[in-house]
């Protein structure tokens, strides 16, 4: 065998070690329903221990009771707004105190929010740019001194398609998306050399409440839901799963995930 046959041989051995999620400690925000409730799902089947936080109490208890009914799978549920900073302070308290270790970070919940400038509410503004980009921050801040201790850990913050490409009426939730990408590129390179890689998965349109939320008026949902086939929260959480089966030298940062039929935006 050259050296060459045999660095290769090497080389695809490496490329089958995927990361085993199994006894992983997740901290997924806004997991109450839509992308993040996906992902806790589809983690939890792999294994992962889970903390759960959404405002809502209702909806994240009944999908942690869910989650609890298969044997084996941990679930912390609590209750809070990622715009608050003791909330999350205690949501990474709190996973720690229950398992002494968190390997991913999922700063998940956002809203949207559709209106041209002009004509803009600027409290809805501050709500986007507080839940958008204020909130991950302070995931950021109290979730990452976990992971860098233990030099390990990966986190997967869910940016957008208008992070990328804006259109009229979508330029306040476009920044608040753009600003999760540089936050993100930013800590990559801040942390990449620590032992903790830094994804940003950047969906087009997905079926879930998001667009209720945002008051989308009856034509634009006709056009995003309707007309075309919309992605669904559980391909993106098949996204998040295949990122962090990754080997461990693999990093893939960037993920945009369009439906098919999805031309513009
Ligand atoms: N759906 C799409 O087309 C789409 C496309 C690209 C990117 N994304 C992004 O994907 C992420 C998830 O969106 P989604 O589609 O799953 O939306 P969703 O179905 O509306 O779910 C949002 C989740 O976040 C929680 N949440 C909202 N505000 C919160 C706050 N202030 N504090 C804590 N939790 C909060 C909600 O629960 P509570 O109301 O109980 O708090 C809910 O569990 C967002 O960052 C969104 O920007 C979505």
């Amino acid at each position: 065998m050259s050296d060459g046959e045999a660095s290769a041989d090497v080389a695809s051995a490496r490329a089958d070690e995927r990361s085993d999620l199994r006894g992983k400690v997740a901290v997924i925000t806004g997991a109450g329903g839509g992308i993040g409730a996906a992902i806790a799902i589809a983690l939890s089947r792999r294994g992962v221990r889970l903390a759960l936080s959404a405002r809502r109490a209702e909806t994240l208890e009944a999908l942690a009771s869910r989650l609890r009914a298969d044997p084996g799978v941990e679930v912390l549920a609590l209750p809070g707004d990622v715009r608050d900073e003791l909330h999350i302070e205690g949501l990474i308290r709190e996973t720690l105190g229950r398992w002494g270790q968190i390997d991913v970070l999922v700063p998940n919940a956002g809203a949207g929010y559709r209106a041209p400038i002009a004509e803009g509410d600027p409290a809805r503004w501050k709500q986007l740019l507080d839940v958008n980009v204020y909130g991950v921050l302070l995931t950021l801040r109290y979730g990452m001194p976990p992971l860098l201790a233990r030099r390990s850990g990966h986190v997967v913050f869910l940016s957008s398609v208008a992070s990328r490409v804006t259109q009229a009426s979508n330029g306040v939730y476009s920044a608040t998306k753009c600003a999760v990408n540089a936050i993100a590129e930013a800590l990559r390179q801040e942390v990449t050399r620590e032992g903790v890689r830094v994804t940003w998965i950047e969906p087009g349109v997905v079926a879930t409440a998001f667009q209720d939320v945002a008051g989308y008026s009856p034509e634009l949902r006709q056009r995003l839901l309707e007309d075309q086939r919309p992605l669904t929260a559980d391909d993106i959480a098949r996204a998040v799963v295949f990122v962090l089966e990754q080997p461990a030298h693999v990093s893939i940062n960037e993920l945009l995930i369009r439906p098919s039929d999805q031309v513009s935006a």
